[in-house]
C-alpha cells in the first residue's frame, strides 16, 4: 500500500478527531501502518489516547528549532515524540513563508536527535515553474538537507508543488515522475507527492512512482479518507 499522510493543518476538533478515528479504525480493508495521521499540535494527546494500541503513526505538523527553553509558544521536537509521534513535517510551504532554510535544517537536526521521522516538503511556485525554476528551486531547498544527513534515509521527501496546495489542481502524472526521479538520483529514499490529492484523482495519482500522498483538505472528512486509503490499498 502507498503511505497515505494526514494533514489536517489547522483544523479539528477532539470530537471531530474522536469520529474521525472511530472510523478510520471501522474500515479493516487498508493496512494501518502505512497511514500517518498529522493533526493539530494541540489534538496529539487525544489522537495518542485514541490510537495508541493500533498501527497508525501520528506526525507533527512542525518542530521547533530549538531544543527546550524560553521559547514562549514553542513545542520541542522531543514534547512530540514524547506524546507518541514518529514523524514531523518540516519545511511545508505555508511554513516557509515565515521560516528560514536555516530554521528548516535545525528543525530536521531536532527530529533526528528525537527519534522522529522528518517529512521535508519542497515545492515551487507557478511563478517559478512558468519560468522554468522548478528544479533550482528544489535544490536550494534540498542541497541543505542532503549536506547535514547521513544516511538518505534518515528524511522522507515530499514534493509539494506550491501551485498545487489547495487550489484542486495537481501536476500530471508524467510531470510527477519527471521531479520525483531526478530527486530519487539525489537521494534515494521515500518520496511522496502533496498537493490537492482527492478522492477523485486519487488513482491516477497512484500511477506515478511515489511512495504515498500529503493529503490536506480531502483528508479532513472520514468518508473521503477511507475512499482513498482504500484505493492506495491496491499500489506499492
Ligand atoms: P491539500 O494540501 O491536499 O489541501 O492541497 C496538501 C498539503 O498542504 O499538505
Amino acid at each position: 500500500m502507498k503511505y497515505f499522510i494526514a494533514n489536517w493543518k489547522m483544523n479539528g476538533s477532539q470530537e471531530s478527531l474522536e469520529l474521525y478515528c472511530k472510523h478510520i479504525l471501522d474500515n479493516d480493508k487498508f493496512d494501518s501502518s502505512k497511514f500517518i495521521l498529522s493533526v493539530p499540535a494541540i489534538l496529539t494527546s487525544t489522537a495518542y489516547h485514541i490510537l495508541n494500541k493500533t498501527d497508525i503513526s501520528l506526525s507533527a505538523q512542525c518542530v521547533s528549532e530549538h531544543n527546550h527553553g524560553a521559547h514562549t509558544g514553542q513545542l520541542s521536537a522531543d514534547m512530540f515524540s514524547n506524546f507518541g509521534c514518529s514523524y514531523a513535517l518540516v519545511g511545508h510551504s505555508e511554513r516557509r513563508k515565515f521560516e528560514s532554510i536555516e530554521s528548516t535544517c535545525n528543525q530536521v537536526k531536532q527530529c533526528l536527535t528525537n527519534n522522529l521521522k522528518p517529512i521535508v516538503c519542497i515545492g515551487e511556485t507557478l511563478d517559478e515553474k512558468q519560468s522554468s525554476r522548478t528544479k533550482d528551486v528544489l535544490l536550494a531547498q534540498l542541497k541543505p538537507i542532503l549536506d547535514m544527513i547521513d544516511e538518505p534515509s534518515d528524511v522522507w521527501i515530499a514534493y509539494e508543488p506550491r501551485w498545487a496546495i489547495g487550489s484542486g489542481l495537481t501536476p500530471g502524472n508524467k510531470e510527477i515522475n519527471m521531479i520525483t526521479h531526478w530527486v530519487k538520483e539525489l537521494i534515494d529514499t521515500k518520496l511522496i507527492y502533496g498537493g490537492s490529492v482527492n478522492p477523485d484523482n486519487i488513482k491516477t495519482l497512484t500511477e506515478c512512482d511515489v511512495d504515498g500522498f500529503l493529503v490536506g483538505g480531502a483528508s479532513l472528512d472520514h468518508n473521503s479518507t477511507n475512499q482513498m486509503v482504500n484505493i492506495c490499498t491496491h499500489y506499492s
